[in-house]
C-alpha cells in the first residue's frame, strides 16, 4: 500500500529517497514519485515501479531535503498526474499523503471556487492547496499544516515540503509515520523497514501528532497545538536487513524460513512440566482465563484464515465458544461486546485499517483486545498494549507464508494455556507441546522432500478454476491454499469445507477439473474420502495433501505427503505444499510472485 519516505540532512537526498522507496516496494503500489528541494522544489513522478521512475529522472537531482511516495490508487486512476508528490498552485508546498481525506470533494469544490486549478483526481492534492492557502496567513509551515489538517476529515500520514523553508512538517492520523533520528540528519518513513539501514533511534508518531523536522531537531506537538506525549524508542533488531540472499524470490525464502520462524515463536513459551503455554505478554493469569465467557478473533486475508484455526483450537482445548470474524465486516454489524470476553486482533503488519477499526469498536464498547501481531511497535500492537508477538521476522512477499504459520503457532499456545486453566489434563497438554516442538523439524523434513509439486502445478496452471477442500481444522488450510494461488497466479479459486462441496461447488466439476484436498490423518478423514469419491465420479483430478504412510494416498491422482504430526498442529505441515503449489504455478505463468498486481502488503485504508 502507499509508502512514504523523507530525508533532511547533509547528504544528497535523491539517492536516499530512491533507496527508501526500494525498501518500501514489497508493500505493493502502482506509481512512485519524489520531490527534492534545491531553491525550488523539483517533482518527478511516474506510473510503475521505482525502476520506471529512475528512467525519467535527470542524471543528478541536487538537494539535501526531500520526500518520496509509492502510491496504491484509491481516489482517481493510476496515472502520472494522480501519483504523489502533489504540488500546490503556486509551488510553495509539496506533499505526500497516505490515507483517505473523506471531505476531499468539499475541499476541492471550495478550492475551485477560489480559482485554484486542480491537476489530479486525488483527495490528497486538495491538502497541498489548503496548506498553501494557510501559509499565506503567517508564513509558518507548522501552523499552516495544523490549520489545514483541522479542516480535513479522514486519515493521514502526511509530509510537507516548503519552497521557502528548510523543514519537513509531518503529521499522523490513522496512517503510520516513523521518524528516524540520525546524527545531524532525520528520516521519515511509513514503514520501519526503510529506516533500519540508517538508524535505530526512532519516534513512532501517534494519531493526532504533528512533527516539524530540521536536520538536527524534531519538534513534536499535537494537532490541537498542545504538547505531544510521544517518546523516542529503539527499533527492534528483528527489523534488520532482509535481503534475498540465494533465493530468487522473497516468497520462496519466507517459505523456507518457516522452521526457524516457528522455533522463534514457540521458544520460551512452552511449559513442558506444567503441560501449558506461557504467553506472558497476554497479561492474563489462570483465574482470569477460567472466567472468560467467549473468545472473538479478528483478521483479514491470511490472518483471518489463521484466526479460523485459532477458533477451532480454542473451542477444542478450552471448551469456550470462539468465533473468528472478518475485520472489515465487524464494526458495521454493530456487534454485542461483552467486556469479560477475550478479543484477539490477528495481523502481520499491525497496520490493517479494517482490523484497527474493529479494535476501536470493541474498545469503545468497553472490551479489551489482545494483539497477535508480527510487526513490533506497529499501530495495532500499540493500540492493544498487550498480546503476543509472533516473531516471524520481516515478511516481504505480499503473499503471507511464515506469518500465517506463526499466527497458528501462537494461537495454539494460547489455546493450550487457556485449555489447561479450564479443561484439559496435563498429559494432553504435554502431548500437544511435544507435537508443536516437533513441527520445525518436520517442516524441514518436508522441504527436503517436497513430493510431486510440479505435477500439481501442471494440473492447475491452465485450469479455469481450482477447488480447495478440507474438513475441520483443514477447512481454513484449504482456504489459505486457495487465497495463495488466487493472489499470486490470478487463477479463480474456491475453498469450501469438504462436506459442503455437494451442496454447490460440485456443479463446477467436469472432466479434468483440479480439486485439491487437504486430508491429514484425523477424525474427519473418512468423511473427506467420501467427498473425494464424489469428485472423482465427476471426472475431477484429485491433488491430495496427506500424511506419509496413510492409505488415503490411493485416492489421489497427485499425492503429496507431509510427515505425520499431532492432529491439532497439522495445518503447520499441510499448508506448506499449498504455498509451494501457488509459488510454482505463479512462476510457471510468468507472474510477479512477490508483488502481485493490485494487492498490497498492508492495507491501510478501509
Ligand atoms: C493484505 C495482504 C494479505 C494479508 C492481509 C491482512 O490484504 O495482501 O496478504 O493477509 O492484508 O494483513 P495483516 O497485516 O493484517 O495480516
Amino acid at each position: 500500500m502507499c509508502g512514504i519516505f523523507g530525508y533532511i540532512g547533509p547528504h544528497q537526498a535523491a539517492p536516499l529517497l530512491l533507496e527508501g522507496l526500494r525498501r518500501l516496494e514489497y508493500r505493493g503500489y502502482d506509481s512512485t514519485g519524489i520531490a527534492v528541494k534545491n531553491g525550488t522544489i523539483n517533482v518527478h513522478k511516474k506510473v510503475g515501479k521505482v525502476q520506471d521512475l529512475r528512467t525519467v529522472l535527470p542524471s543528478s537531482i541536487p538537494g539535501t531535503l526531500g520526500i518520496a511516495h509509492t502510491r496504491w490508487a484509491t481516489h482517481g486512476g493510476v496515472t502520472d498526474e494522480n501519483a504523489h508528490p502533489h504540488e500546490s498552485a503556486e509551488g510553495k508546498v509539496v506533499i505526500v499523503h497516505n490515507g483517505i481525506i473523506e471531505n476531499a470533494r468539499m475541499l476541492r469544490t471550495s478550492l475551485s471556487v477560489q480559482g485554484v486549478a486542480l491537476s489530479s483526481e486525488t483527495d490528497s492534492e486538495a491538502l497541498a492547496h489548503v496548506i498553501e492557502r494557510e501559509l499565506s496567513v503567517d508564513n509558518n509551515p507548522e501552523e499552516a499544516v495544523r490549520r489545514a489538517l483541522r479542516q480535513a476529515r479522514g486519515t493521514w500520514g502526511i509530509c510537507a515540503l516548503f519552497k521557502d523553508h528548510d523543514t519537513i512538517v509531518c503529521a499522523r492520523n490513522g496512517s503510520p509515520l516513523i521518524i528516524g533520528q540520525g546524527v545531524d540528519e532525520m528520516f521519515i518513513s511509513s514503514d520501519p523497514h526503510a529506516l533500519t539501514a540508517h538508524t535505530q533511534q526512532v519516534i513512532y508518531l501517534e494519531d493526532g501528532d504533528l512533527a516539524t523536522l530540521t536536520a538536527t531537531s524534531v519538534k513534536l506537538s499535537t494537532l490541537k497545538g498542545g504538547k505531544s506525549q510521544t517518546k523516542s524508542s529503539i527499533l527492534e533488531s528483528e527489523w534488520g536487513e532482509s535481503e534475498l540472499g540465494e533465493f530468487p524470490h522473497f516468497m520462496l525464502k519466507e517459505i523456507y524460513e518457516q522452521p526457524d520462524a516457528i522455533r522463534h515463536c514457540i521458544s520460551g513459551r512452552l511449559d513442558r512440566a506444567g503441560g501449558s503455554g506461557r504467553l506472558g505478554g497476554l497479561k492474563l493469569n489462570p483465574s482470569d482465563l477460567a472466567k472468560v465467557p467467549h473468545v472473538r478473533l479478528l483478521g483479514c486475508g491470511t490472518s483471518y484464515n489463521a484466526a479460523e484455526i485459532g477458533q477451532l483450537l480454542i473451542e477444542k482445548l478450552a471448551r469456550i465458544p470462539a468465533m473468528a470474524h472478518i475485520s472489515s465486516e465487524f464494526r458495521h454489524n454493530d456487534p454485542v461486546i461483552n467486556p469479560s470476553a477475550l478479543h484477539f486482533a490477528v495481523t502481520q503488519s499491525g497496520e490493517t485499517a479494517d482490523t484497527l477499526s474493529a479494535i476501536k469498536e470493541i474498545q469503545l464498547k468497553g472490551g479489551n483486545v489482545h494483539g497477535v501481531v508480527n510487526v513490533v511497535g506497529s499501530s495495532i500492537a500499540r493500540l492493544c498494549g498487550q498480546g503476543v508477538y509472533i516473531h516471524s521476522g520481516p515478511e516481504q512477499a505480499v503473499a503471507s507464508t511464515k506469518a500465517f504459520s506463526n499466527m497458528v503457532a501462537a494461537l495454539s499456545m494460547f489455546a493450550l494455556q487457556v485449555g489447561r486453566s479450564r479443561n484439559i489434563s496435563k498429559e494432553r497438554g504435554v502431548e500437544l507441546i511435544h507435537g508443536l516442538q516437533q513441527v520445525p523439524h518436520l517442516v524441514e523434513e518436508y522441504l527436503a522432500n517436497q513430493g510431486p509439486i510440479q505435477e500439481a502445478v501442471d494440473l492447475v496452471k491452465d485450469a479455469k478454476s481450482v477447488l480447495f477442500l478440507g474438513r475441520g481444522i483443514s477447512a481454513p488450510v484449504a482456504q489459505e491454499g486457495a487465497l495463495k494461488l488466487m493472489e499470486i497466479a490470478y487463477i479463480p479459486c474456491l475453498a469450501y469445507p469438504a462436506g459442503e462441496m455437494k451442496h454447490g461447488p460440485i456443479a463446477l466439476l467436469e472432466e479434468g477439473s483440479p480439486v485439491i484436498f487437504v486430508a491429514p490423518n484425523d477424525h474427519v478423514k473418512a468423511k473427506t474420502v467420501s467427498a473425494i469419491h464424489e469428485c472423482r465420479a465427476r471426472g475431477a483430478k484429485i491433488i491430495l495433501i496427506h500424511e506419509e504412510g496413510d492409505e488415503i494416498a490411493q485416492e489421489g491422482d497427485v499425492c503429496i505427503s507431509v510427515p505425520p504430526v499431532h492432529n491439532l498442529v497439522s495445518p503447520l505441515l499441510t499448508v506448506v505444499p499449498l504455498q509451494l503449489i501457488a509459488y510454482h504455478t505463479a512462476l510457471a505463468l510468468g507472474c510477479d510472485v512477490d508483488r502481485p498486481r493490485n494487492l498490497a502488503k498492508s492495507v491501510t485504508v478501509e
